[in-house]
């Protein structure tokens, strides 16, 4: 299949790298009119689309990408992971990830929604994680917190806009390969003062023994942000090589 796309205008938030990069450059292949965006601009360089500074926290950086991308799919791609459990966490890092992984998406739904109900449709597609209400992942708390915030968040606008149009599902992935994944192994590196043991780790936990290109998890955004998938909304899309589902 090819133009899965066709006619359609995505907006994508943090697609300088990683699941939102993939997503954008599968999105473009598939014909879609994409504004690219990221807090980094020159991350989001060597996209063949137009690209916008955009940091999801600030409401209106966050109306002027929508007012530009009209977008008949919406793509709130950015988040970040803490590590710890809730004794680790501190009211910093509660606070910031929630306005990050979550509140974002609160903002820059209020602002393409309207244009997608005067439209008559539109695609939400929200990053959430398997580390969710799916499982409680080690030393995930303040992560897994915001990204079962993010479902709950996806089967409300779902269910509001049911009858208009409207289809909104989340992504919950399992461990992909991604620049901050790297990070995250290098970091687990330096604490057990191995970056093979900490690859290791990771790794062992996964059944399918090996962790997702970021192309895989692109290739659900696709089917979300099209019309193929035009009978589903209000859920949260498993995609973890199997790790929540044994
Ligand atoms: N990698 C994984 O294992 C994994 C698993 C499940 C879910 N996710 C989720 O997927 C999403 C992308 O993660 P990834 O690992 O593919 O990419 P990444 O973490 O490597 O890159 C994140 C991108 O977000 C951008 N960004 C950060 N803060 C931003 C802000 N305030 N506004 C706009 N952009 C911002 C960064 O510049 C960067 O380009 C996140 O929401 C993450 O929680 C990742």
């Amino acid at each position: 299949m090819t133009n899965r796309l066709e006619g359609k205008r995505a907006l994508i938030t943090a697609a300088g790298q990683g699941i939102g990069r993939a997503t954008a450059e599968m999105f473009i292949a598939e014909g879609a009119e994409v504004l690219a965006t990221d807090r980094d601009t020159g991350l989001l360089e060597g996209l063949d689309c137009e690209t916008m500074r955009l940091d999801v926290r600030d409401d209106t950086a966050v109306r002027e990408g929508v007012a530009r991308a009209r977008p008949d799919i919406l793509f709130n791609c950015a988040g970040f992971v803490h590590h710890g459990t809730v004794l680790d966490a501190t009211d910093d890092e509660w606070d910031f990830a929630f306005e990050l992984n979550v509140a974002s998406m609160f903002r820059t739904i209020r602002a393409a929604l309207p244009g997608m109900l005067e439209r008559g449709g539109g695609s939400i597609i929200n990053m959430s994680s398997a580390a969710s209400s799916i499982i409680g992942a080690p030393d995930r708390f303040v992560y897994g917190t915001t990204k079962a915030a993010v479902i709950g968040l996806t089967k409300s606008v779902a269910r509001d806009y049911i009858a208009r149009g409207i289809r909104c599902n989340a992504i919950c992935p399992g461990t992909v390969e991604s620049p901050s994944w790297h990070d995250r192994v290098a970091a687990l590196g330096e604490k057990l003062g191995s970056h093979e043991e900490a690859l290791q780790a990771f790794v062992s936990r996964q059944p399918m023994g090996r962790v997702a290109r970021a192309e895989e998890i692109a290739a659900l955004a696709t089917y979300l942000a099209s019309d193929e998938s035009a009978f589903t909304t209000g859920h949260a899309h498993v995609v973890d090589g199997g790790w929540s589902g044994q």
